[in-house]
């Protein structure tokens, strides 16, 4: 099963699925390309040390409109799909892409060649994923755990969680793969709360992202 991954940063998911590749939790897997829209995203490092090593992309928004002035941001989400779509992937995992797709890359999305060459669009979808550090609906946007934790010292909420759903053109809406619950507790500071968080990500972005495969590939009968 074939997995393209969408990073922007430092890429401690990215690295979650590396280490799970080919054990019990992601069986007969492969990461085959990273793309990231960040030159400096260690995730980017992280993929070339992998054994074997995997893939990389990368393109930044600000450097292609500026080089290719004649196009728009819609163009720019075309071309990171066209990018996507080549690799040929079951699913597709963003983990850590900080940047809002518009309709244009789920559109490539929904209407993937099936690489039988007969040009005609496949009606294979091809599933896209996100992992959000929130429940649904809770802080959607950036600075998720931020404002969990603020929402937490101002008595607003007793826990938060971290969630992984299926893309829509909403941001950080669509219908969920997996919900975590993170306990909050009182006198605990955000750094502290912070790794609680990301631990239960690594954790819920393999779990999510073998739930999601399965579905398409059915793991043997054992
Ligand atoms: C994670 O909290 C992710 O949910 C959020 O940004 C962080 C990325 O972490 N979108 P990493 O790049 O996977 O370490």
């Amino acid at each position: 099963r074939r997995l393209v991954v969408l990073i922007s940063g430092s890429g401690s998911n990215l690295q979650a699925l590396i280490d799970a590749l080919n054990t019990s939790e992601l069986p007969n897997t492969s990461i085959v390309l990273v793309v990231s829209n960040r030159k400096a995203a260690y995730g980017l490092q992280r993929a070339a040390s992998a054994v074997p090593a995997i893939p990389t992309y990368y393109q930044a928004l600000q450097p292609f409109l500026k080089q290719n002035p004649d196009k728009s941001r819609a163009d720019y989400d075309r071309e990171v799909a066209r990018v996507v779509r080549r690799a040929n992937p079951d699913v597709v995992v963003l983990a850590g892409w900080m940047h809002v797709f518009g309709d244009g890359f789920l559109e490539e999305m929904e209407t993937a060649d099936d690489g039988s060459g007969d040009g005609a669009p496949a009606p294979k979808r091809i599933p896209v994923i996100n992992l959000h550090p929130a429940l649904p609906g809770a802080f959607d946007g950036t600075h998720a755990i931020d404002r969990a934790y603020d929402a937490f010292q101002r008595g607003e909420i007793t826990h938060s969680g971290v969630m992984v759903h299926h893309v829509v053109k909403e941001v950080d809406r669509g219908e969920p793969v997996l919900i975590r619950v993170v306990n909050m507790h009182h006198g605990e500071d955000k750094d502290a709360f912070e790794k609680r968080v990301h631990e239960t990500e690594w954790k819920v972005i393999v779990e999510a992202t073998r739930k999601v495969l399965d579905k398409i590939h059915p793991p043997p009968l054992q």
